[in-house]
Order: structure tokens, then sequence, then C-alpha cells
């Protein structure tokens, strides 16, 4: 099979996977990082295939739904690569860059890095941010059931994972907690000026926000 074939392959079978997801991981949160992913490569030395096919599985199974079970990914991710018969090193790659999209940094030195990792881990944070982050934040927090805003709760950027699973904080104090820091924890200098960018539109968005809340834009 060669590498189109390999990728269209995935791509009928990440849309099978993810029919019914939930709005902020669906196929189309796959498709926009797959898509930003190779946009990212183009300017970069890297493995098109180990890139395209990281984006299109690092959400293939979310550790919410599996208990927290965070080898559920890279396992049916390998199990679907072996069945397209993919060379070993592909796949050990792909699984790797699973295993480590979500690392979070913290005083921890990430484990497994490679250039196919930091672009597709840049293209998934993209996502989080910009016009569409915008928009799979308050889709969160509808969901979640939360206030837009409250003037009256302050962002609080000391909660542990759990707590911040847990808290019913409004969707603004998002922004602050995790949008709004993503712009500095990129890895590719193509990310670092999207993500800039993005910033920069979230910012006018939440200047936008407050005047329209006091009345006054
Ligand atoms: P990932 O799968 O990339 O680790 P999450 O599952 O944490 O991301 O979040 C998926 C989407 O939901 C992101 O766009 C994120 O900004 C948004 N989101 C997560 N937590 C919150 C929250 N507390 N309030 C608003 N949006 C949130
Ligand atoms: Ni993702």
């Amino acid at each position: 099979m060669n590498k189109d074939e390999i990728i269209s392959q995935t791509i009928d079978h990440v849309k099978q996977t993810l029919a019914g997801a939930e709005g902020g991981h669906d196929w189309w949160h796959i498709h926009r990082v797959w898509k930003t992913a190779q946009h990212i490569a183009a300017a970069e030395e890297a493995d098109e295939l180990v890139v395209a096919l990281g984006a299109l599985l690092h959400d293939i199974a979310d550790s919410k739904f599996h208990n927290g079970d965070e080898t559920v990914g890279p396992r049916k991710a390998r199990e679907w690569l072996q069945s397209l018969q993919v060379a070993e090193v592909v796949i050990a790659h792909v699984e790797n860059i699973i295993t480590h999209i979500s690392f979070k940094g913290g005083n921890h030195q990430q484990p497994f890095r490679s250039k196919e990792l930091d672009i597709v881990q840049d293209a998934d944070r993209l996502d989080a941010i910009g016009a569409i982050g915008i928009a799979r934040a308050f889709s969160y927090g509808g969901f979640k059931n939360r206030a837009l805003y409250d003037p009256a709760v302050p962002p609080n950027l000391n909660m542990s994972k759990e707590e911040y699973k847990n808290s019913n904080a409004p969707t603004i104090n998002h922004f602050y907690e995790k949008l709004l820091l993503l712009k500095d924890r990129m890895n590719t200098e193509t990310g670092r000026m999207m993500a800039r960018e993005r910033h920069e539109f979230m910012e006018r968005y939440l200047k936008q926000f407050y005047g329209e809340w006091e009345g006054e834009l």
C-alpha cells in the first residue's frame, strides 16, 4: 500500500471511529489538526507520513472516555496500522506521538521528543486558540452548563488537573487559565507565528466582550 492509500484508509477509519464523538473532538477537529500539521510541516524537515498519521490518529481514543486509561489510544492506533502493514518504525513513532501529545510540561522533562511530535502538538494546541478555540471553549462551557462570564469569579491559575476538571468556573476564565498561555508553549517557528495571530485575535475578542458586557461598545 502506498502512502496516499494508507492516509486515505486511515481517514475513513477515523471518521467511522469518531462518528458521534462530542463536538470538541469530532472528525472536524482531527481534520483541522491534520491540515494545520501539514501547513507547519511544509516549513520543516519532517516525515510527512508520520505527521499525517500522528495528526489523524491523535484522538482515536480519548482517555476521558476510557476511565483515564492513556494506553488505549496508542494501542488502537498500533492495531489499525498493523492491519495496513505499515512499517514498524512508523507505527512506533505514531504511538509515541499519541502517548506524548498531551504532555503538560510543568517541572518534568518530556520523555519523548521528535520534530513530528512537535508539529502535531503545535497543530493540536493551535486548534484550542483563535476563532476556533473560542468556539470550542463556549461549546464546552455550554455542554457543562457553565456561565459565560461572572465578574465575581476571578481566574485561578493554581488548580490541580483534578480540581480544574471539576471546577464550574465560567468559560471566560478558561482563557486566562489555559488559552492565553498556549502561545508561549509552541515548538516550531511556524506554529509560534500562527499562535501569535490567534492570540491577538483572542485578546481583541476579550476586549470587545468586556465592552459589550458593560454596554459600552
Ligand atoms: P485536549 O483534548 O486537546 O487535551 P481538552 O479535552 O482539554 O483538550 O479540551 C477540548 C476543548 O475543550 C478545547 O478547545 C478546550 O479549550 C476546551 N475546554 C477544555 N476545558 C475547558 C473549560 N474548562 N472551559 C472551556 N473550554 C474548555
Ligand atoms: Ni486533539
